[in-house]
């Protein structure tokens, strides 16, 4: 710790421009994780905290997992990289298996990529390219969602409906038109999916009509949006997403970076909600969040109009990245993978789920709560704001990482997804030291 201390007292922080943080604020008092071991990180000055959020969902099995540590360094040692243009190593290979077997039977691709932002791109060049290759390059319109995050990279702003991520970029993708999101404010304090909200989806057929179903590439949907504040499907809605789409050759896109890998008790939430798209993103969990990683999974029928309408011998999807498949990253993800099933990761998130949605719910009567939803293992804790938006969130969040609990707070809400290897006492631990924030923050406004 003590090193830890030093290197930071040594250095300057200002080199870094950090991603997503307030800069200035943050090098004036900064927060640093100098190690983490199971559910717990250390700061630098010695504190323990609870990881309240899997990082940012993306270490469900737990900090410091040996096994894929091990597994990336003999992988390192044996082949640290090798072009994947043109050329290929056996992990890759081997990790596109386990993940297609997590999928519907009707997904047996998946390309790979760096993160969820490179899959959100990936996917919408995959849709152009089927379409392309069906004779329907006439389809140049996209749907998304109001309160949709769908990565940093140019085509997932131009998908993207929070505000804060757009409106400095105003250069990005023409053609996106939005759908208004599903929160209703009808249903509060809703385990699970609302009753209301299905009607939503008649936003889909509205566009159609005005735009001409024909013109319609593909609609882009968080399952359940993550980053907004777990906003949970109503009931009925993704299907009829889904019927909409068919009516008129529309493409559907689950992006599940977050859902992805257990999150919701299932592999991934297709099949929680039995509604199957035709190209699902994904990134978070994938490696247990050791090495970055995403990938997309498409349709037999995607992959076979793509690649069959090429001549042979030629290149059928101009896309790809130096480090798509990278070694390290594949030895990172099969040995998570493998942890997953070992230790039924999956099926210990809908066997607690219940308990973990009861003790957010514990908070149901605190006068900051505006509202909780959730599912899975993740959950809204949603905050009333102090006359300016998001800032009671950001003195939230800074405060409870000193008191012990790391939490990802998206405006005035708290985003808590634990780790899949929480016990009971974890969860308790998250809750009770949110409260005690909350008590905090009340008492001193
Ligand atoms: C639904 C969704 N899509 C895409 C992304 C972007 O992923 P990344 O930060 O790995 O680029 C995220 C990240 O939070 C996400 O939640």
């Amino acid at each position: 710790m003590d090193g830890a201390q030093l290197q930071y007292e040594a250095n300057s922080l200002e080199a870094q421009w950090m991603p997503f943080s307030g800069n200035r604020d943050f090098k004036a008092a900064p927060r640093l994780v100098v190690q983490s071991e199971g559910v717990y990180l250390t700061d630098h000055k010695g504190g323990q905290i609870i990881d309240g959020s899997s990082g940012l969902f993306c270490v469900p099995a737990g900090h410091g997992r040996r096994e894929i540590a091990d597994a990336v360094h003999a992988q390192m040692m044996q082949n640290d990289y090798c072009s994947p243009f043109q050329t290929g190593q056996p992990t890759s290979f081997a990790l596109a298996e386990v993940v297609a077997r997590r999928l519907p039977e009707t997904f047996n691709h998946v390309f790979f990529v760096n993160s969820g932002s490179e899959a959100i791109d990936t996917a919408l060049k995959m849709v152009m390219a089927y379409h392309r290759a069906k004779g329907e390059s006439h389809r140049v319109r996209y749907v998304s969602r109001e309160r949709a995050y769908h990565g940093v990279n140019i085509g997932g702003v131009s998908l993207a409906g929070m505000v804060k991520n757009r409106e400095t970029f105003p250069h990005v993708m023409p053609n996106v038109v939005t759908m208004r999101h599903t929160w209703t404010g009808d249903d509060m304090f809703v385990q699970g999916q609302p009753e209301h909200g299905r009607e939503l989806a008649e936003d889909l057929a509205r566009h159609c009509e005005t735009y001409g179903g024909s013109t319609i590439a593909a609609v882009f949907v968080e399952p359940v949006a993550g980053s907004t504040g777990t906003l949970v499907p109503p009931k009925g809605y993704l299907e009829r997403l889904r019927e909409i789409c068919d009516e008129h050759g529309i493409l559907l896109v689950f992006d599940e970076v977050i859902t992805g890998f257990g999150r919701l008790g299932m592999p991934f939430a297709t099949q929680k909600f039995d509604v199957v798209p035709d190209i699902i993103t994904m990134a978070k969990a994938l490696t247990n969040g050791a090495i970055p990683m995403g990938g997309v999974a498409a349709t037999d029928e995607i992959y076979e109009t793509v690649t069959g309408t090429s001549p042979e011998n030629a290149i059928e999807f101009f896309h790809g990245y130096t480090y798509s498949g990278h070694p390290a990253a594949c030895a990172a993800g099969l040995a998570t993978q493998k942890i997953y099933d070992d230790e039924g990761l999956f099926e210990r998130v809908a066997e607690n789920e219940q308990y973990f949605l009861d003790a957010i719910w514990s908070l149901k009567d605190h006068e900051l709560v505006k509202d909780l939803r959730g599912i899975g293992f993740m959950a809204a804790v949603d905050v009333h704001h102090d006359g300016v938006p998001g800032r009671r969130g950001t003195q939230l969040q800074k405060d409870l990482f000193w008191n012990g609990c790391h939490i990802k707070f998206t405006g005035d809400n708290a985003i808590v997804a634990p780790q899949f290897i929480a016990e009971h006492s974890h969860i308790d631990e998250i809750v009770d030291k949110l409260r005690k924030t909350l008590d905090q923050n009340l008492h001193a406004s």
